[in-house]
């Protein structure tokens, strides 16, 4: 049985309750969501070979091509180009050089494209360029547009290809800039844009920004994680080098294994909010790096709080402000909404134990300036990371904890905030997910997930905030830094993991109070942890996990309540449902139900919709019913009280 008392007022359910966290991993945004199909665009990817580049010639031989830093674009950040001898090229016998994109480009029917560059000969005459996408074997063109006749001097060149209504998608293709006119040229920042989300020059990707807007998400926690700390101090997410035109952003070694762009860019991740109608929850650098680097509080930290102050301008200052009219010049005159900043992240990490101070001296100056904004402090004392360190100077408003476990842990832990401390901070969970699944997770995580959101929804009054992570991720094997992801896609395609579907439903059916709930006779499954890997012969004691987990929320606006309950086994339960103290419960109502035969199930790009949602009409419900909740399912009853 499972009683739910509307007779009590039950207790607020944060509006923000579900965002989504992002940051540079698993070929995020370059690669992912930023738009842009051209891979090493500025050739700094490696710095001594054009990665991603070759040739392209049709006969005889004596191309060439080559890194080349003697002519940086005047008055940008591109500083190295490539160098293109086509000393051979004739008329019929073109050469050029061919892009590989991220695992391919995506081509699709009756879809206009963006290719722009840069580009200067050695000033011998002009050298006229085509631009083409065209199958990787170079016989199928899809589109091709003249680029320009190229001169002695840099210029940019833009063109607009388009691919006819009945070219069979595939991301089998490369972007090629070919002559058959003899000559050297010097290629820049060469780019190549398919229509992006709400036509935003410099935009997302379609299909994977509307998979984040139905999440309906009410925040977005930037950049990161461990992209905001930097791999160094130095290689920070420098939010100042990634303003403007993008040709003025240098790009910067990312902290998982390759370079970013900075396509996506601070006032980018804005607009991205902007697009889904979220909130930003802005994470600033703190003073401490991944490489162990750490600027102690004090005089040597202060530039750096000064940054956050000038970040925190950025967003928020209006026009009469200096880094409020930059990002008017940015094209962006209106401040953004910001409620949320997070000093630093994973602060317990960090060997010289000093978050303290380095917080206080955060809390202190944004405070001064903004004393309105609800400062996260990343560490807790408890602690997730099993390190001890505590912000005590100073009252965080917010903490940011991270749960990463396996389902069944996941499942024993929904009952976590249960019997948390009241009198602290509210709880961020910025960073959690069950781990099963590769390189998304399969059902069985999504029914930890939930189970452990219904634990959150129970316990609105400590956990403010959550966000799963991480988001996305390029499923092509070289794409993958981080196994157990929410949203994957490929060039081509895109598919939401049995998680993204349980965290939109959570999502859409939120509520704005939660009720109390209380059940009786809920089953146990049997959870063995695995032994330490140190002492692997000592096993710990096997635990005794719920079977199911639940939440009911009520919203007044819509006269519906939400109980969403998970039936964790492979084994359907029935439950008697009491609604005791309800008014009107109407006999009809619907049932949104993630389930599926065995709780390995996935979704792939090959069957990217093995695992979603199904809506059906329930009859029969009232102030007491039956229900049978099927194997492996999670459920939301939505139950309308006019
Ligand atoms: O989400 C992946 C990583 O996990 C984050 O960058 C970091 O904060 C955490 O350790």
């Amino acid at each position: 049985t499972l009683k739910v008392d509307l007779a009590k007022p039950g207790i607020p359910v944060s509006p923000t309750l579900y965002g989504l966290m992002t940051e540079e991993i698993n070929y995020s945004y370059d690669g992912g969501l930023y738009a842009e199909l051209v891979r090493n665009r500025a050739f700094k990817d490696d710095g001594k070979t054009p990665v991603h580049w070759s040739v392209v010639q049709d006969a005889g031989g004596g191309a060439a091509i080559a890194l080349d830093e003697r002519y940086p674009v005047p008055a940008t950040a591109l500083t190295t180009s490539l160098r293109l001898d086509a000393a051979h090229a004739a008329p019929g016998h073109r050469v050029g050089v061919a892009n590989d994109g991220y695992w391919g480009i995506r081509v699709k029917p009756g879809t206009r494209y963006r290719a722009s560059f840069y580009a200067k000969t050695d000033g011998a005459g002009s050298v006229p360029l085509t631009v083409s996408i065209e199958g990787v074997d170079g016989k199928t063109v899809y589109a091709q547009a003249v680029g320009g006749r190229i001169s002695g001097e840099w210029k940019r060149y833009e063109v607009t290809l388009a691919t006819a209504g009945n070219v069979k998608p595939t991301a089998d293709a490369r972007l090629v800039i070919a002559t058959e006119s003899p000559g050297t040229v010097w290629l820049n920042q060469v780019s190549l844009f398919p229509p992006t989300y709400k036509d935003r020059p410099n935009g997302n990707r379609i299909d994977l920004m509307q998979k984040l807007v139905d999440m309906k998400p009410r925040f977005l926690r930037f950049p990161g994680g461990n992209y905001v700390e930097g791999g160094s101090v130095e290689t920070r997410f420098k939010w100042k080098e990634t303003l403007g035109p993008v040709e003025q952003r240098p790009g910067h070694p990312g902290t998982w294994g390759y370079r970013s762009s900075d396509g996506m860019g601070l006032l980018e991740f804005l607009l991205w909010c902007e697009d889904m109608k979220a909130e930003p929850v802005l994470a600033v650098f703190a003073g401490y790096a991944l490489n162990g680097e750490n600027v102690p509080a004090g005089p040597g930290l202060q530039p750096f709080v000064q940054e956050a102050l000038e970040e925190i301008e950025y967003v928020t200052g209006d026009v009469n402000t200096k880094w409020g009219a930059q990002r008017a010049r940015d094209g962006h005159p209106a401040p953004f909404k910001l409620r949320y900043v997070e000093i630093g992240n994973e602060d317990g990490f960090d060997k010289q134990k000093n978050y303290d101070g380095r917080y206080t001296q955060f809390h202190d100056a944004i405070k001064a300036k903004y004393p309105q904004l609800k400062l996260i402090s990343t560490v807790n004392g408890k602690d997730w990371l099993g390190q001890q360190q505590k912000v005590t100077s100073r009252a965080p408003d917010l903490i940011d904890e991270h749960y990463y476990y396996n389902p069944m842990q996941m499942m024993n832990d929904a009952a976590r905030y249960d019997s948390y401390e009241r009198k602290g901070p509210k709880i961020f969970i910025g960073e959690w997910a069950a781990q099963e699944g590769d390189p998304t997770t399969n059902l069985h995580s999504a029914l930890a997930d939930a189970a452990f959101m219904t634990g959150m929804e129970r316990n609105a009054d400590v956990v403010e905030m959550s966000c799963y992570a991480p988001l996305l991720v390029n499923v092509n094997p070289g794409g993958v830094q981080w196994r157990f992801n929410m949203i994957g896609y490929d060039a081509q395609a895109s598919y939401g993991s049995p998680s993204y579907h349980v965290q939109k439903v959570f999502s859409n059916y939120l509520g704005d109070v939660s009720l109390p709930v209380s059940a009786q006779k809920v089953g146990t499954q049997t959870w063995q942890e695995a032994a330490p890997k140190e002492t692997p012969q000592l096993l710990p004691p096997a635990r005794e996990v719920p079977t199911m987990f639940f939440s009911a929320t009520r919203s007044a606006q819509r006269g519906e309540i939400y109980l969403k309950v998970v039936n964790a086994i492979g084994t359907a339960q029935a439950v008697k449902v009491e609604l005791a103290g309800a008014g009107k419960v109407a006999p009809d109502g619907k049932a949104i139900v993630v389930s599926s035969a065995k709780k390995e199930d996935t979704n792939t790009i090959a069957e990217p919709a093995k695992v979603v949602p199904v809506t059906s009409k329930v009859s029969g419900l009232g102030k007491e019913f039956s229900y049978r909740f099927a194997p492996y399912s999670v459920t939301v009853l939505v139950l309308s009280t006019r």
